[in-house]
């Protein structure tokens, strides 16, 4: 491979999703040619805040709102209903989202609503057992690609093949009988799971293919070779930002499986999902919380089940994006970051959210896990201990803390008068105690931090000094 001119840089979820990526990308558009998403789907939502304006996107990437070429990648589940409705309200907020703007590759996975309806059903037949999946069809869009059943963006937007695919694609095993259409088959598999309502989750295929063969004619002139247009672009000389979508813990494999989502969020699923070589890549950076907080049921050692955890819920403002859902709450996990610095290879992490900490007093970091009696053979590990006593139930592991003073609860206009200082100071525009907190951090992870966010607005954040 002839080494590119251009610059590539991933952005990646630190810990469980939420970490504030949309506003780092946001920040850092400007100095990139194009951004594009790599994984994941709607289950995602980036907050990007203009001014009095809020964009709210779960599908496009964050280089819309900065009006740069935004790609969504073959690596993504592309649900499209949803892709619509955003481009419609951005256009009502005056952002034309057209295909100089956005590309869509052929090879994209397509969402339709048998997706969806088996993602609620197998959550709702699992009970108390549930993942808490977002119930976009995510997983089982994914699975049928793997299963290599699904149906590509490319094939969507042909209004004969989609109506050919969506009436006689036939189940794996039924293919020679060819009588199971997909709205069948999914109806089938249902009513087997949840015998109540099958047909009122998932309409008549004649229904289905109606409204998605308009959708496609809608989306057909999005429709590119992300692959082809990524690595022409880098060899161009041009510099291109991978959106990463969920955190390093919830990837399908190394994540708190199998309370994960079903594709790779972590650094390596930028190559594996836009079609690009992992010696093109040329920084890697993480972003997680100051704290921590997960959507959804599984593991999650440092959580807060009490007043602090609250207060920090409430003021950080952690709802899901895409669900409403209240955030699980808890402090800042070092051994988590290690782990995903091991995954990601960080060439350095930002550091969200720093204001929500404000007042608290005393903060804790765990920096290390005592595991079960020193069955493993040592009694502690300062690396998330996925495999102690069997990870993805937590097994005996505790957390064990650093106490650490807290800094003062700064109203946000203090804050917004730090990130301004900050562009000449760096991190000693913050109070003392909050930099000592960041300072500790970034020791403890052995990662340069590189911004620190102290609010939500665009230009809330202080930079490390260069
Ligand atoms: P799914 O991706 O909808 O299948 O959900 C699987 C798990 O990932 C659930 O615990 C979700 O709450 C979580 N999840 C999915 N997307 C996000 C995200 O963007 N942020 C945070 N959690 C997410």
């Amino acid at each position: 491979m002839k080494k590119t001119a251009g610059e590539a840089t991933v952005i990646v979820g630190a810990q469980f999703g939420d970490e504030g990526k949309g506003k780092i990308i946001d920040a850092m558009v400007p100095e990139y040619d194009a951004v594009v998403r790599y994984q994941g789907g709607n289950n995602a939502g980036h907050t990007v805040v203009v001014g009095s304006e809020k964009f709210k996107m779960h599908l496009l990437p964050s280089g819309v709102v900065r009006k740069k070429r935004s790609l969504i990648a073959a690596g993504v589940v592309l649900d499209p209903r949803v892709i619509k409705q955003e481009i419609d309200s951005l256009a009502a907020k005056g952002i034309k989202v057209d295909e100089h703007l956005l590309g869509i590759d052929f090879r994209t996975q397509v969402i339709f609503p048998w997706h969806n309806a088996r993602d609620v059903a197998r959550e709702t037949a699992a009970g108390e057992g549930k993942i808490g999946t977002t119930g976009r069809g995510i997983g089982p869009a994914y699975e049928d690609r793997a299963a290599r059943t699904g149906i590509r963006f490319g094939e969507f937007i042909d209004a004969k093949t989609l109506a050919a695919k969506i009436a006689s694609k036939t189940a794996e095993t039924g293919a020679k009988s060819g009588a199971k259409t997909a709205a069948n088959e999914a109806k089938k598999t249902l009513g087997r799971i949840y015998p109540d309502s099958p047909d009122a989750i998932v309409p008549p295929a004649e229904e289905i293919a109606r409204e998605y063969s308009a959708l496609g004619a809608f989306l057909k002139k999005f429709a590119c070779d992300a692959c082809l247009e990524v690595n022409g672009l880098l060899e161009a000389g041009h510099r291109v930002l991978f959106e990463g979508a969920q955190g390093t813990l919830l990837d399908n494999d190394f994540g708190t499986y199998p309370f994960v989502t079903s594709s790779h969020p972590i650094a390596g699923g930028a190559c594996v999902g836009a079609g690009v070589s992992p010696r093109a890549i040329n920084r890697i950076e993480g972003v997680g919380k100051a704290y921590v907080t997960r959507v959804g049921s599984g593991p999650f050692p440092t959580e807060l089940n009490d007043g602090i955890g609250e207060r920090i819920r409430e003021k950080g403002a952690e709802y899901g994006t895409t669900t409403g859902r209240p955030r699980r709450v808890g402090w800042l996990d070092i051994p988590m970051l290690r782990y995903a610095d091991y995954l990601n290879g960080f060439t350095g992490i930002h550091l969200t959210k720093l204001d929500v900490l404000g007042g608290i007093n005393p903060l804790k970091i765990c920096f290390e896990y005592q595991l079960d009696g020193g069955r493993a053979g040592k009694t502690k590990t300062s690396v998330f201990p996925m495999n102690s006593g069997g990870f993805g139930g937590v097994g005996a592991a505790e957390p064990v803390y650093l106490e650490l003073p807290g800094f003062p609860d700064l109203p946000q206009a203090e804050w917004r008068k730090a990130a301004a200082e900050g562009v000449a100071k760096g991190f000693s525009a913050l109070p003392e105690k909050a930099r000592e907190y960041v300072e500790k951090a970034g020791e403890l992870i052995g990662v340069p931090i590189l911004s620190v966010s102290v609010g939500p607005e665009r230009n809330e954040i202080i930079w490390a000094k260069k």
